[in-house]
C-alpha cells in the first residue's frame, strides 16, 4: 500500500494540558505549524511515560513525523530523544541531550529571591513543585545560590513541598501560616501555586504584601488580575512553542539546525505581592 513519506503531523506531548504556561507554548506551536501546513496532535501524557511510549509508536508507525514534548527531560527517560525518532524538548531543563528550547530556570529564581533579599527578607520560604520535576530542581538550585550569595543559611524547615497545582499552594500557606518563626517572603516555583497561596494567607488573617511578600514563576494572564497583582518571572512560552516547533520541522525536512540548545530571555515583572518585611 502506498505510503507518503511525511504525514504533515506533529505530535506534542504535554504533563497537565490544564495548566496555562503549557496551553500557551501549545498555542505558539500551532501557529508555526498552521503556517507550514503542518497538523498537531495533542497527547496529555499526564507525566507518564507509559502514555508517552504510545505517542511515539505513532511516529515509528509514520502516523506523525516527530514529535515536541512538554515535559522537561529526565535522565531515566527511556524513550526520548531516540535516535530514530525525531524530537525536540520544548521547556526543557539544563542538561537535556538533545534539542531544546527554555529558559535560564536557575538564573530567573536566582533573579527572583536575590529581589527578596534586597527588600530585607531573610526567612524565605519555598513552595516547590513536583519533587523529581527537574523544573523543580534548577529552580531550587536558583534559590540556594542566591541565598548563599547573600550569606543566609539554608534552613529546609522553610521549603513545603507542592505538586505544581493550585491545591498545594493553598495548603502551602496553611503551614507556612502556623510556622515558628514565620517566613516574611516566599518563593513560589509557579503562578498557580502562588496564587492559591495568596487565597490561603487572606484566609489566615495574613495581609500581602505587608505581613507576607510573594513571587511566582511563569507570569500566567490572571498574575495581573489576582489580589494583590503578582510578582514573578515571565517567560516567553509562546516564543518556546515557536521556536520548538521551527526546531522540529527543520529537523522533518532534513536540515540541520545552528545550535541545539536554545535558551531565550525571561523577563522579572515587579507587581504588588512584595514589600519589605515589616
Ligand atoms: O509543570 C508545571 C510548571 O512547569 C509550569 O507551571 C511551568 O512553570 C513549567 O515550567
Amino acid at each position: 500500500k502506498f505510503r507518503a513519506k511525511s504525514s504533515k503531523t506533529i505530535v506534542v506531548l504535554v504533563p497537565d494540558i490544564a495548566n496555562q504556561f503549557f496551553a500557551s507554548v501549545i498555542s505558539g506551536i500551532e501557529l508555526v505549524a498552521q503556517n507550514r501546513g503542518y497538523s498537531v496532535l495533542l497527547g496529555d501524557t499526564r507525566d507518564s511515560a507509559v502514555r508517552e511510549r504510545e505517542f511515539v509508536r505513532m511516529v515509528e508507525t509514520k502516523l506523525a513525523d516527530g514529535i515536541i514534548n512538554l515535559r522537561p527531560y529526565k535522565k531515566e527517560d527511556a524513550i526520548l530523544p531516540q535516535d530514530d525518532i525525531l524530537s525536540v524538548s520544548a521547556s526543557s531543563c539544563e542538561g537535556t541531550p538533545s534539542y531544546s528550547v527554555r529558559i535560564d530556570n536557575v538564573g530567573a529564581a536566582k533573579k527572583a529571591v536575590s529581589h527578596l533579599i534586597a527588600l530585607g527578607h531573610k526567612r524565605i520560604g519555598v513552595i516547590s513543585g513536583l519533587k523529581e520535576n527537574p523544573h523543580n530542581i534548577d529552580r531550587f538550585n536558583g534559590y540556594k545560590a542566591a541565598l548563599a550569595d547573600a550569606n543566609i543559611t539554608y534552613d529546609p524547615k522553610l521549603v513545603v513541598a507542592g505538586d505544581f497545582n493550585y491545591w498545594s499552594g493553598l495548603t502551602a500557606a496553611e503551614q507556612f501560616s502556623i510556622m515558628k518563626p514565620r517566613p516574611t517572603a516566599i518563593f513560589s516555583m509557579n503562578d498557580e501555586m502562588a496564587i492559591a497561596a495568596i487565597r490561603g494567607f487572606k484566609d489566615k488573617g495574613i495581609n500581602m504584601p505587608e505581613d507576607m511578600s510573594i513571587i511566582g514563576f511563569d507570569d500566567m494572564e490572571v498574575s495581573r488580575y489576582c489580589i494583590p497583582t503578582l510578582t514573578t518571572i515571565s517567560q516567553p512560552a509562546e516564543k518556546i512553542g515557536e521556536k520548538s516547533a521551527e526546531l522540529l520541522l527543520q529537523l522533518i525536512e532534513g536540515k540541520k539546525p545552528e545550535t541545539e540548545e536554545y535558551i531565550l530571555p525571561y523577563e522579572f515583572v515587579i507587581r504588588e505581592s512584595i514589600a519589605p518585611p515589616k
